[in-house]
């Protein structure tokens, strides 16, 4: 007799499995006081369920996946709760870069590295450069990472690199972006019960759909994420189109210019044209 496993809820309703998955990871604090333990202890029962949910949506066919760990504003968090993060980071890659090297995970960092400590930043790049050939999913850790802050820096390189305002389109200011090798999201998920974006790809989620759940981070498990794929496959995307107009893919028509021209090269054509975000917002 064949042994079958239980068919999960992806098995049955599924029509549409996003490309890019970010999430919010939020509650950690909350999950802790209800158990009367320390805030940094719910940090640790975070880090423990990255694994678990990394492994998820792996398995449901998710291409990346972007968690958002510490922000630029975290940094004004009591001294012991920022040292316990810096501390969760170095570890988590300790523990779990082998595995996730041999599951075919290929590991990103966005935001800013340089306030972390040489040794750190050090393990973060190995971490990168062990993986960068991996294919079967991209997970982008966001760490010192501020949405407002990664545009301000796109805007100095452009400016450092000398571009005019006529070569500057969409294109060409997502190539400055910490993201700029990655899809824009389809989904933003953030658990904890909130409703706000808290500083996270602010570009980038111009068209991404959001799904909130009042469940903790660490517990945020399969049955969780089967609930948000499935609400996500419900919901229709328009991206600034009307509904008989709309593309039939997830995909907003690429933009014009993609990547980020030499300097000196001519201007890029026009911008307005073929935009994918050209109509209004729906
Ligand atoms: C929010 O919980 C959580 C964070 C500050 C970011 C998520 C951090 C982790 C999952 C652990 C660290 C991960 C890495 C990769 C180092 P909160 O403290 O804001 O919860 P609260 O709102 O309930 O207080």
């Amino acid at each position: 007799m064949v042994a079958h496993s239980a068919p999960r809820l992806t098995d049955k309703k599924l029509t549409r499995v996003p490309t890019h998955v970010a999430i919010i990871m939020d509650g950690n604090g909350r999950w802790a006081s209800q158990r009367g333990l320390s805030r940094q202890a719910g940090h640790r029962a975070g880090t423990e369920n990255i694994r678990r949910v990394i492994e998820a949506f792996a398995e449901r066919g998710v291409e990346y996946l972007t968690l958002f760990a510490f922000s630029t504003e975290n940094w004004g968090r009591p001294r012991k709760e920022v040292d316990a993060l810096l501390r969760l980071l170095g570890r988590v890659i300790n523990r779990e870069i082998n595995t996730l090297h041999e599951n075919g995970i290929r590991l990103r960092h966005v935001g800013r590295l340089n306030p972390l400590s040489p040794r750190l930043q050090k393990k973060v790049q190995e971490a990168i450069e062990l993986t960068k050939n991996n294919r079967r999913m991209t997970v982008s850790v966001a760490f010192n990472y501020g949405g407002r802050a990664e545009i301000l820096d796109a805007v100095r390189r452009i400016v450092a690199d000398g571009l005019t305002p006529e070569r500057i389109d969409e294109g060409v200011f997502r190539s400055y972006l910490y993201t700029a090798d990655l899809p824009d999201p389809d989904l933003i998920i953030r658990t904890a019960g909130e409703l706000r974006i808290s500083n996270f790809l602010l570009w980038q989620s111009a068209y991404a759909e959001y799904y909130a759940t009042p469940t903790y981070w660490p517990d945020f498990d399969a049955a969780e994420i089967d609930r948000a794929l499935e609400v996500y496959s419900h919901r229709q995307r328009r991206f600034g189109l009307v509904r008989a107009g709309a593309r039939p893919s997830d995909r907003p028509p690429p933009p014009k210019t993609a990547r980020r021209p030499p300097v000196g090269a001519d201007p890029p054509l026009a911008e307005g044209k073929d935009s994918g975000d050209r109509a209004a917002s729906s």
